[in-house]
């Protein structure tokens, strides 16, 4: 049975000093979650801020980010050994906003993964299309085509514990979200894809949903049975929606836990 994994993915929000503050009453809020993962993903100056604040919490924290390379003439680049070093369990490859505003490729995607296997960070890989696509029908096609690239070469072993993430773009930081008939439709078949290149580990793989997550519509969305959790933006940012919105994936974790146990 996979367990629900809720992650907040900061973006370019929270210096040092606020993260450390929303840690603190992240703390002091969290419910007793038993049915999911929590973790944060703050800005990569921000990470040793969070990683103390959260020593001994069930909050995890990663990068947003991971330089393919491991060391070298690579300006402003970050390494997976130091964001290992720095506390880091995961780590996010392949963002729209990467791919969209840096010029992140699905070759680039392929080369930081690898390097997240080197260094033993989670990666969260995230894939999806474009409001053009989906409109042309081509939302499946893509896919594919990024999935097929960025996960190429690897084997079941080096992917076990990997996370994936449905990000539709026309639904990041817009307000709409997609339907959970919508999520489930794109998680099915990314399921399926990694059953064919990966097997029956591809049943234990997360694949989180993304794009304009809250609190009121986390429930609907988590139901679904190949929605493992997701990945927030905004709706992380402050500890109230972000709380609601883990509690909406226990309570999804606690049913998916009973019907496993009357199986
Ligand atoms: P929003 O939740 O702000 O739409 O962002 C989603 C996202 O991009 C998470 O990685």
């Amino acid at each position: 049975m996979r367990k629900m994994f809720i992650a907040g993915n900061w973006k370019l929000n929270k210096t040092a000093r606020e993260t450390a503050e929303f840690a603190a009453s992240l703390r002091r809020a969290l419910p007793p979650a038993a049915h999911t993962e929590i973790a944060v993903f703050p800005a990569h100056t921000s990470l040793a801020a969070a990683v103390e604040a959260l020593r001994g919490s069930s909050v995890g924290v990663g990068a947003q980010d991971v330089a393919w390379e491991d060391s070298g003439a690579f300006t402003g680049e970050v390494s997976g050994a130091m964001l290992k070093e720095a506390g880091c369990r995961y780590v996010i490859i392949g963002h729209s906003e990467r791919r969209q505003l840096f010029g992140e490729t699905d070759k680039a995607v392929n080369r930081k993964l690898a390097a997240a296997l080197r260094h033993g960070l989670t990666p969260i890989v995230c894939v999806g299309e474009t409001l053009a696509e989906r409109d042309a029908n081509r939302t499946l096609a893509v896919l594919d085509w990024q999935l097929k690239e960025g996960l190429k070469g690897f084997t079941a072993e080096q992917a076990a514990g990997w996370v994936l993430a449905y990000e539709p773009v026309w639904a990041i930081g817009t307000g709409r979200n997609a339907t959970p008939q919508q999520a489930q439709e794109a998680q099915a078949f990314i399921r399926g894809f990694l059953i064919k290149q990966f097997g029956q580990a591809a049943e234990a793989m997360r694949i989180q949903y993304g794009g304009s997550v809250k609190p009121d519509n986390a429930a609907e969305l988590l139901s679904q049975p190949d929605v493992d959790g997701a990945l927030v933006g905004g709706a992380s940012l402050e500890v109230a929606p972000f709380v609601a919105i883990i509690l909406a994936a226990e309570r999804a974790g606690t049913s998916r836990a009973a019907a496993a146990m009357n199986r």
